[in-house]
């Protein structure tokens, strides 16, 4: 059994201060709620001070990006190195990094590499955009980004899946659950032809894009989703402390 994971992508939003703010407001209803991993990845400013507040805490830290060399003259940038002593997880792939900052699948497996090789966890986002979602072209974009950016990675231990559709982001208009439980059935078969039966079935495939504690269930009572990756609702404690409920009740008996 996949244990469901729910992460907050809070984006580049929250001072060190409101970051500071937003964990004390949510962290002793999100410590009461078990059987579900939390995470939560500020910008990368705040991520040593939220260490500091998360010290023994159920609920764990990522960030949002990284560079895949450890060291050197790569001015902006964070290294894998840097953060694997501050956190556990690193987004990578985003649809924002690829559309904005032209990232694209062939060095996003250079950073998923090298985040793994520093004993990070990594949510790997591919998503088609509206135009591919119109043409019919979901499956095909979403297969190639998975293989390519999953190229030589050599295990998936570490690896979680996340399914972002780019124009269910920030838009209010989510998948539905059918539909993003068919794209998960779709990424899972590919992780079967790459690393076999028992690592994809052990993998967890999470759905972003207008996930909100109203329509979180849509998502993750469907067989083929273990959680979310929330962006705007996770800002709002109610709602990201709503949506991990959700996660939870999935797994209480019927
Ligand atoms: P929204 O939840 O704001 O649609 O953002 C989703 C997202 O991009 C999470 O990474």
């Amino acid at each position: 059994m996949r244990t469901p994971l729910i992460a907050g992508n809070w984006k580049m939003n929250c001072s060190v201060e409101e970051a500071l703010r937003l964990l004390d407001e949510m962290l002793p209803r999100l410590s009461a709620i078990q059987g579900v991993e939390k995470v939560v990845c500020p910008p990368f400013v705040a991520l040593a001070p939220l260490a500091r507040a998360l010290e023994g805490a159920d609920v764990k830290l990522g960030a949002q990006n990284c560079y895949f060399e450890p060291k050197g003259a790569f001015t902006g940038e964070i290294s894998p190195a840097m953060l694997a002593p501050l956190c556990q997880y690193v987004i990578l792939g985003h649809s924002e990094r690829r559309a904005i900052f032209g990232e694209d699948d062939a060095l996003v497996s250079r950073k998923v590499r090298a985040a793994l090789a520093h004993g990070l966890s990594v949510i790997l986002c591919v998503g088609e955009n509206l135009a591919e979602h119109q043409a019919g072209r979901t499956a095909d974009v979403v297969i190639n980004q998975l293989q390519a950016s999953l190229e030589d990675v050599l295990g998936l231990d570490r690896v979680v899946i996340a399914y972002e559709p780019v124009w269910a982001i920030g838009t209010g208009q989510p998948a539905t659950g059918h539909q993003a439980n068919h794209v998960a059935a779709t990424l899972r078969s590919v992780l079967r032809g790459l690393y076999g039966p028992e690592t994809a079935e052990r993998t967890r495939i999470l759905y972003g894009g207008s996930v909100i504690a109203a329509n979180a269930s849509e998502f993750v009572d469907q067989p083929e989703i273990d959680g979310a990756l929330v962006g705007g609702a996770s800002l709002k404690p109610d709602e990201f402390v709503g949506i991990v409920n959700k996660a939870a009740v999935r797994l209480a008996p019927q």
